[in-house]
């Protein structure tokens, strides 16, 4: 069968584990090589992943792209709006098309919708970079970098500040499936989609909602923050201000544990969301987790080839 990634769910709490190692794995063994070499064993030889991009990147179209280098396969990249998706054709056929020419489809897109869509018409794996409502690949690459600084997921809590959005969703789906405690901090208005929480819940994790960013980050391992407008959404002064007691500062940092760790997806917005003494400080793991999309992403796609767990 087919394994799209649409969500963390879809690959389960055993995969995403063995994702995590085997990125460990892969990135020591690679220690020193230049960054576009490939893997000793290129697992992936001969393949090629299509990326689709409707909406802006860097980090993820970079990494993916080093990702399948590394891999020993190849990438392509089609514009949302200079391929014929952007004239009208159909997801689904795009999708029939895709799956005769190329080995697996990456999309990032601004309705989940579009991307289920292509998952039902496609016959190789999709692979979600990113939708409103969810980014899994981010959240790999977050988990692995917090496990490479020494941290246990089991038990460990995490706390969001900001806006209820997409990374979220897919924080709260991973605190379900590696078992760990989620305390969302976010202004009334804002909050994540209660399904997540839920669905986490059922699988054993303590969500809890507050709207008090100090209870929130209280003994916190990890803090995490985010854009307060996402790719798509109106630049509203009302969410601004909504979210300004939200701002990551030193002060907000100092009530979580005295060694948290602090993650940004990026880009960020700096003197919005987090200070810059907070995302260049100490605790910053910021360049790891960027730099973790390339490891993470090679776990991804060897998981929906088939290849791992
Ligand atoms: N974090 C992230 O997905 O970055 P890009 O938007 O640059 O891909
Ligand atoms: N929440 C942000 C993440 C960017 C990587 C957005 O959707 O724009």
């Amino acid at each position: 069968m087919t394994k799209h990634f649409l969500n963390l769910t879809d690959a389960g709490s055993d995969a995403i584990a063995a994702m995590i190692a085997d990125a460990i794995d892969r990135k020591a063994a690679r220690a020193g090589k230049p960054k576009g070499a490939a893997d000793a064993d290129a697992p992936l030889a001969g393949h090629t992943l299509a990326m689709i991009f409707e909406k802006n990147s860097t980090r993820t179209r970079v990494s993916f792209d080093m990702a399948v280098r590394q891999l020993g396969g190849t990438s392509l990249i089609l514009d949302g709006a200079t391929s014929q998706l952007g004239r009208g054709e159909s997801i689904a056929d795009t999708a029939r098309v895709l799956s005769r020419m190329v080995d697996a489809i990456m999309i990032r897109t601004d309705d989940h919708a579009k991307i289920e869509e292509m998952a039902r018409h496609a016959t190789v794996p999709v692979i979600n970079g990113l939708t409103d409502l969810s980014h899994p690949c981010q959240i790999v690459a977050d988990l692995l970098t917090v496990v490479e600084h020494g941290l246990a997921l089991p038990g460990s809590q995490w706390a969001w500040l900001g806006d209820g959005n997409n990374v979220l969703h897919s924080i709260i789906e991973a605190a379900g499936l590696l078992k760990f405690d989620v305390r969302v901090g976010v202004p009334e208005g804002y909050d994540p989609d209660p399904a997540f929480a839920e669905a986490a819940r059922a699988a054993g994790a303590t969500i809890t909602m507050t709207r008090d960013a100090g209870e929130a980050v209280a003994g916190a391992d990890v803090v995490v923050t985010d854009t307060w407008i996402s790719m798509g959404q109106a630049h509203a002064e009302e969410k601004l201000s909504a979210m300004m007691p939200y701002q990551v500062t030193p002060d907000l940092m100092a009530q979580a544990k005295h060694d948290a760790k602090f993650l940004h997806c990026l880009p960020a917005h700096r003197g919005e969301e987090v200070v810059e003494a907070v995302i260049d400080g100490p605790q910053s793991l910021i360049w790891d987790e960027a730099e973790n999309r390339v490891h993470a992403q090679k776990s991804v796609l060897l998981w929906a080839l088939g290849r791992l767990g």
